[in-house]
C-alpha cells in the first residue's frame, strides 16, 4: 500500500469508528455492535503502526494514552465550578421562585428548564478549536485535578467536537457508572475478594481517580453533559438551547428534560422522573431546575457557592432493611433517657448506618418495635437515619419486648417518668434523677475531647450528639459510624468523615493523658503525669491506697484522697471499662529513665533563650529528672529565664538553688 492510500484508508477508518462510537455510546443505538468497532479498530491500529507518520493523538485508537501518572496535577478552572442549593419539596421549590422573582423587575419574562440531577462526579472538559485538550475534576470549585488521560478513555466523550468552534469551549457534565456496569463490577470485585462499591457514584469516583488510565478504561464509565461555556460570539440565549447544542456537538444529554413557562409543569416533570428513576440506567438523586434565560443568570448572580438561578430538587430518603440487634438507652445532658436502636450495620443512601434514635417510649410503641425485629430504615437528604416501619411478618417469635430501665444506665440513679406539656401536645419522658450523673456533665465531655485532642468535636457538636441521643458519655464517641452523624443538620459528608477519622486517630493515648481526660477532681496534667510515671499502669493506679498515692513527691493528701475516691465509685469504673471496651487503647508507659538528674525536681520559669520551657522540661525528663510546675521545699532547682515571676521569689525564700540558663545548660550537658 502506498503512503497516500494508507492515509486515505486511515482517515476513513477513523471517521467510521468515530461514527460507530457516537451511535453506540452517545445515541445508544443498539444496531451497532462492539465487535464491528473492534474489528475496524484492529485494522486501524495495524495501519497506524506501519505508517507512524500519520499518528494522531485524537485517533480512536488513542483512547488509552500514555503511562500511569505519579500524581494528578492541579489545574485552575477558567470559570469557577459552583454547586447547587437543595430543595426537598414543592413548597421549597415555590419559595425559591418567589425569592428570585423578587430580585427581578416585575413583568420580567421568565421560563424554567428542568433536567435530571445525575449522581456521579462533576467534570470539566476543555476543547480548543474543537479538540479535547484537558479534563479536570471539580475539586474545590476553583482548582481541580487534571484527569485528561482518564477522561479520554470514556467512549461517550468526543475527542473532537462534531461542529468546529474556534477558540475555547468548556463542557461540563457528570462522569458516571451505569447501574449495569456497577453490578457487574461488584460481582467481579466480590469474586476477587476485593471491596465492593457502595453505589454507582463511589464506583465512578474510584475509577476516575486512577493514576493508571488503563484501569479507568476497564471500568467503562459514561459521560452526560449538562452545561457548556461558549466563546462570546457563540453564546446562546437559553439553557434549553445549550442542551440541544451539546447534543449537536456529539455529547450524550439525557432526553428527560422539560422547558416551561410555569413551575407547575416543572413539578409534573419532577413527579414523572420520580416514577422512572429506579429503572433509569444511571443513578439520579433529583432534578435540577434552572431559570432558562441565560441573561437572567447574570442578574440573579451567585450567593456563596451556589447560583440563585438554579436549584436541585432532591427526592426523599432512600430506604433499606436491617435487623435491630438491641435497644440501648442513652442519657442526655438534661438526664433524659433516649432509647436507641442498634442495627446490623447497613448501607443506606451510600453510607453505613449502625444506630438510630427512637426518641422515646411513645415512638417505640407507635412502631410496635421489639428487639430482634426486621425494620425499614431511611435516611433522607439531611435527616439522620430513622426507623420507619417494623416488618412484622419477618418475626420468628424470638423478638423481645423493650422496657425502659428503672435505673439510669450511666449512674444507676433512680429513673422517673415525667410528663411535659398538656393535652394533645404532652409527651412523657424518662429522666435520671441523680444531679451528679456523669451524663449530665457536659463540661466533663468537653474536657475529655480536649485531653484526647479530638479537636473536631467541639462543645456544640457534643451537645448535638447528646440531644440526638447518639451518645451518653465520651465512651460512646468511639462507637459512632459516619452514617450515624452525616445526616445531622449542617453536617456534610466531609465533616462527618473528619469527625469519625479524628476520633479513630486518637483512640490510642498515653496513660497520663488518659488519666487527665477522666477529669478526676484536683488532677491536672502534671499530677496525671506524676501518677502515670510512678505507677506505670492504670490497674496499679486504680488499686493504689491513699498512702501509696500520697507517697509520690509533689502529690499531697487532698489530691491523693480525690484520686483514691474516684476509683471507688462503681460508675467511674464502669466508665473506664466502657472506654476500653469501645476501643480506647492506653499506650505502654515508657520506663522511667535513670539518668544524671534522677531524683532531682526542677521548676522552669521565665523565658529561656536557647529553648522553650517545654523543651527544657523534656530535657530534664530525658535525663531522669522531674519537671514540676510549682516551687516547694522539695524542689531541687529552679531554672530562671528572662522575666521570671513569683516562682523565682518563692525559690529564694525557701532557699532552693537557683540556676540561670547557662548554669542549667552546663548541668544537662
Ligand atoms: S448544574 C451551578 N446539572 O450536582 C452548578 N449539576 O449539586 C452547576 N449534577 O456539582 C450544576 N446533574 O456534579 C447540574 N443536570 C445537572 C446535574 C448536576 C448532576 C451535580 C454536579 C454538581 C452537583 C451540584
Amino acid at each position: 500500500m502506498t503512503s497516500a492510500d494508507a492515509k486515505k484508508r486511515i482517515d476513513k477508518l477513523r471517521d467510521q469508528i468515530e461514527d460507530l462510537r457516537y451511535r453506540y455510546h452517545v445515541l445508544n443505538d443498539p444496531k451497532v455492535t462492539d465487535d464491528v468497532k473492534d474489528s475496524l479498530e484492529k485494522e486501524l491500529k495495524a495501519l497506524e503502526q506501519d505508517f507512524p507518520e500519520f499518528a494522531d493523538p485524537n485517533s480512536p485508537t488513542n483512547r488509552v494514552a500514555g503511562k500511569a501518572l505519579a500524581k494528578f496535577v492541579k489545574v485552575k478552572h477558567e470559570h469557577r465550578m459552583l454547586s447547587l442549593n437543595d430543595v426537598f419539596n414543592v413548597e421549597e421549590l415555590r419559595s425559591w421562585e418567589t425569592r428570585i422573582k423578587k430580585l427581578l423587575p416585575t413583568n420580567t419574562k421568565i421560563s424554567y428548564f428542568a433536567e435530571l440531577k445525575l449522581d456521579g462526579l462533576a467534570v470539566s472538559l476543555i476543547y480548543k478549536d474543537g479538540v479535547f485538550i484537558r479534563g479536570a475534576t471539580r475539586g474545590d470549585g476553583f482548582i481541580g485535578e487534571d484527569i485528561t488521560q482518564n477522561l479520554r478513555t470514556i467512549s461517550a466523550i468526543p475527542l473532537v467536537l462534531r461542529e468546529k468552534i474556534p477558540g475555547l469551549v468548556e463542557v461540563r457534565g457528570e462522569a458516571l457508572m451505569s447501574k449495569k456496569v456497577w453490578h457487574a463490577l461488584n460481582k467481579k470485585q466480590e469474586a476477587e475478594g476485593k471491596q465492593l462499591f457502595a453505589n454507582t457514584r463511589n464506583a465512578a469516583a474510584g475509577s476516575l481517580r486512577q493514576l493508571d488510565s488503563k484501569l479507568t478504561a476497564e471500568r467503562k464509565l459514561d459521560f452526560l453533559a449538562w452545561n457548556i461555556i461558549l466563546p462570546k460570539d457563540f453564546e446562546l440565549p437559553t439553557h434549553a438551547g445549550e442542551h440541544a447544542f451539546l447534543a449537536k456537538l456529539g455529547f450524550k444529554v439525557p432526553k428527560e428534560q422539560c422547558e416551561s413557562k410555569t413551575l407547575g409543569e416543572i413539578e409534573a416533570f419532577i413527579k414523572e422522573v420520580e416514577k422512572i428513576r429506579e429503572k433509569y440506567p444511571f443513578g439520579t438523586d433529583g432534578v435540577v431546575v434552572s431559570v432558562n434565560e441565560n441573561e437572567l443568570h447574570q442578574r440573579l448572580g451567585v450567593i456563596g457557592k451556589a447560583p440563585r438561578y438554579m436549584v436541585a430538587f432532591k427526592y426523599p430518603a432512600e430506604k433499606a432493611t436491617t435487623t435491630v440487634r438491641n435497644i440501648i438507652v442513652n442519657v442526655g445532658r438534661t438526664g433524659v433517657l433516649t432509647p436507641v436502636a442498634l442495627f446490623e450495620p447497613t448501607l443506606v443512601a451510600g453510607s453505613t448506618v449502625s444506630k438510630a434514635t427512637l426518641h422515646n417510649m411513645d415512638q417505640i410503641e407507635r412502631l410496635g418495635l421489639k428487639i430482634g425485629d426486621t425494620v425499614i430504615i431511611q435516611k433522607a437528604g439531611d435527616v439522620i437515619p430513622e426507623v420507619v416501619e417494623v416488618l412484622e411478618k419477618m418475626r420468628t417469635g424470638k423478638e423481645k419486648h423493650f422496657k425502659m430501665p428503672s435505673k439510669c444506665p450511666v449512674c444507676e440513679g433512680s429513673v422517673e417518668r415525667r410528663t411535659i406539656g398538656s393535652g394533645n401536645t404532652s409527651s412523657a419522658a424518662y429522666y435520671c434523677t441523680n444531679p451528679n450523673c456523669l451524663a449530665k456533665n457536659q463540661r466533663g465531655m468537653e474536657h475529655f475531647v480536649n485531653a484526647f485532642e479530638i479537636y473536631t468535636v467541639g462543645p456544640k457538636i457534643i451537645t448535638r450528639f447528646k440531644d440526638e441521643g447518639l451518645i451518653s458519655d465520651a465512651a460512646d464517641l468511639f462507637t459512632l459510624e459516619k452514617g450515624d452523624i452525616e445526616g445531622l443538620e449542617r453536617f456534610g459528608e466531609k465533616s462527618a468523615e473528619n469527625i469519625i477519622q479524628s476520633i479513630a486517630d486518637h483512640r490510642e493515648i498515653s496513660l497520663a493523658k488518659f488519666l487527665y481526660a477522666l477529669g478526676i477532681m484536683n488532677v491536672g496534667e502534671q499530677t496525671s503525669e506524676d501518677l502515670a510515671e510512678h505507677f506505670g499502669t492504670l490497674d496499679k493506679i486504680m488499686k493504689a491506697s491513699v498512702d501509696e498515692i500520697n507517697a509520690i513527691e509533689n502529690i499531697g493528701p487532698i489530691v491523693s484522697q480525690s484520686v483514691f475516691d474516684y476509683f471507688r465509685y462503681k460508675e467511674n469504673v464502669h466508665y473506664i471499662e466502657k472506654l476500653l471496651a469501645n476501643g480506647v487503647e492506653i499506650k505502654k508507659q515508657a520506663k522511667k529513665v535513670a539518668g544524671k538528674l534522677t531524683g532531682k525536681t526542677f521548676v522552669v520559669t521565665g523565658t529561656l533563650e536557647s529553648m522553650s520551657r517545654d523543651e527544657a522540661k523534656a530535657k530534664i525528663k530525658a535525663l531522669g529528672g522531674h519537671a514540676a510546675e510549682s516551687v516547694s521545699k522539695n524542689t531541687s532547682y529552679v531554672v530562671v529565664g528572662e522575666n521570671p515571676g513569683s516562682k523565682a521569689i518563692k525559690a529564694e525564700k525557701l532557699g532552693v538553688t537557683i540556676l540561670n540558663e547557662k548554669e542549667f545548660l552546663d548541668l544537662i550537658k
